[in-house]
């Protein structure tokens, strides 16, 4: 079987997701046809190159979504449901998600609906053309200034209301600064293992090549961007996606002086750095050197993600290139939302819905830690943990155990991870469903499941993660 598999793999991609979309083309193209055997982990280990561990997981992984399907003795097989695609809608997501446990996720509930309405108003208000009419391609003056305030004051951002750009979403920021980067020539740009996939893709798509940088309890090891010949480093020093970690201090200052010797760029990505919930929250690595970094943010956790509301922060170096492609990609996002949260933010409202969202945060989070009693990573901060499990079986066992019990959380695996867990959000349910949410997760994971924090191995980034998981929970 194994000389006759052939697999389109994108080399820009990161190996494992780069194996793991191409199995699934092949499937969906009906290159690979239901109940045909694969090649045993093993031989396609050895025709790859790859470790067999990561061809195991990506076969596990492809399990559990229904691709594949593997039997003691019999290997691993096409699902014979699986086949090639059917045109048509893309299939719905599923609807029997019960609870919604997924990271990321803010409870929608909390959505400031009076004060947006009240802003909304006023941003009209502010005259038709200002609200309405084609505008700059940065977003309006007034909510850049906003906007440059509030950075400032709450994640130490220096903010120049000329250099923000307001896009549509964390998304859009990374694939203007791909393009922007690519127009400059840079063609490599090392991002975290795990990390969020879509940041690979999209830096793919702009037709450079994403670099692989392992994450480890101290957050992506910088140390290894010598070696890698890239141009830039995307990053989340707040609160690493998906461990939880935090970015080291001497970490950061390795980055920013990796940047300052190789005239590299570094992407901060800071998605959820408003909430953390021991201390105050660690400040933007922005801050520390605003020539070098890119500063990014959204209002995905903070207020809604269908606003689809994000904004840059640009080194003057990257300003024209960012700017020439917004304006070619959609001239410029929508004004009145820009204009609605320039209102929310100077009439002190973000300031008190995010304070009180923190809170609400805070109360669920310490209802899930005391629940699972058991060393989890990512605890400090943000809006989801990270539960350790022994091996890729395990999660992909749980993560079918949990599916059919109705509850949504991701595997590990999906942000390829070396090391096996699930990424539990808290914040998702609204407050009526959350503790038969958290009753249902308990009621799966049990509280004979093996303490995993206590077993060798097992974390993401590898050896030791799991010795130091109570230094960063
Ligand atoms: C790591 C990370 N960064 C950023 C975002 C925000 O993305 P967006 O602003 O496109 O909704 C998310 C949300 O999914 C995320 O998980």
């Amino acid at each position: 079987v194994a000389t006759g598999l052939h697999l389109d793999r994108d080399p820009a991609l990161p190996l494992r997701v780069g194996l793991e979309r191409a199995l699934r083309e092949a499937v969906r193209g009906g290159r690979l046809r239901p109940g045909e055997r694969l090649p045993s982990s093993r031989e396609l280990a050895a025709d790859l190159g790859m470790a067999r561990n990561t061809i195991a997981d990506v076969y596990a992984h492809l399990v559990a979504e229904g691709y594949l399907v593997s039997a003691r003795g019999a290997g691993t097989r096409v699902a014979a449901t699986a086949g090639p695609a059917v045109s048509g809608p893309p299939a719905p997501e599923p609807d029997d998600v019960r609870y919604d446990l997924r990271p990321g996720r803010p409870d929608l509930g909390l959505f400031p609906q009076s004060a947006w309405l009240v802003a909304t108003r006023r941003a009209l208000n502010s005259g038709t053309a200002a609200a309405l009419g084609y505008g700059d391609v940065r977003g309006p003056r007034p909510a850049r200034t906003a906007l440059a305030g509030y950075l400032a004051r709450v994640r130490g951002v220096v903010a120049d209301p000329d250099r923000i750009v307001l896009c549509s979403g964390y998304r859009q920021a990374v694939a203007l600064l791909a393009a922007a980067l690519r127009d400059q020539g840079r063609a490599r740009v090392a991002v975290e293992s795990p990390g969020l996939p879509e940041v690979a893709e999209m830096l793919s798509q702009a037709g450079l090549s994403a670099v692989d940088l392992p994450v480890d309890v101290d957050g992506v090891q910088v140390a290894g961007l010598d070696g890698l010949d890239v141009a830039a480093a995307v990053v989340t020093p707040a609160h690493q996606f998906p461990t939880g970690v935090p970015l080291s201090p001497s970490r950061r200052v390795g980055l920013l002086d990796w940047a300052a010797r190789n005239d590299g760029v570094v992407l901060e990505d800071d998605y959820d750095g408003e909430f953390r919930y021991d201390r105050q929250p660690i400040g933007a690595l922005q801050g520390l050197a605003p020539e070098r970094v890119v500063y990014a943010g959204s209002a995905s956790k903070t207020l809604a993600p269908g606003l689809r509301l994000g904004w840059l922060v640009v080194p003057g170096g990257l300003l024209d290139a960012v700017v020439e492609q917004k304006r070619l990609a959609d001239r410029h996002s929508s004004t009145l939302d820009h204009l609605a949260l320039a209102e929310l933010i100077t009439a002190g409202e973000y300031d008190r819905h995010v304070r009180r969202a923190r809170l609400h945060y805070r109360r669920r989070r310490d209802e899930l830690a005391a629940a699972l009693d058991r060393p989890v990573l990512g605890i400090r901060a943000g809006l989801h943990v990270v539960l350790p499990l022994p091996s890729a079986t395990a999660e992909t066992e749980t993560l079918v155990r949990l599916a059919r019990a109705g509850v949504a959380v991701n595997g590990l695996a999906r942000y390829g991870s070396a090391g096996s867990g699930l990424a539990i959000g808290y914040a998702a349910p609204p407050q009526h469903l959350w503790p038969s949410a958290l009753a249902a997760l308990m009621c799966e994971l049990g509280p004979d499941v093996d303490n995993p924090g206590h077993q060798a191995g097992g974390l993401p980034g590898g050896r030791g993660a799991t010795r130091n998981l109570h230094a960063v929970t």
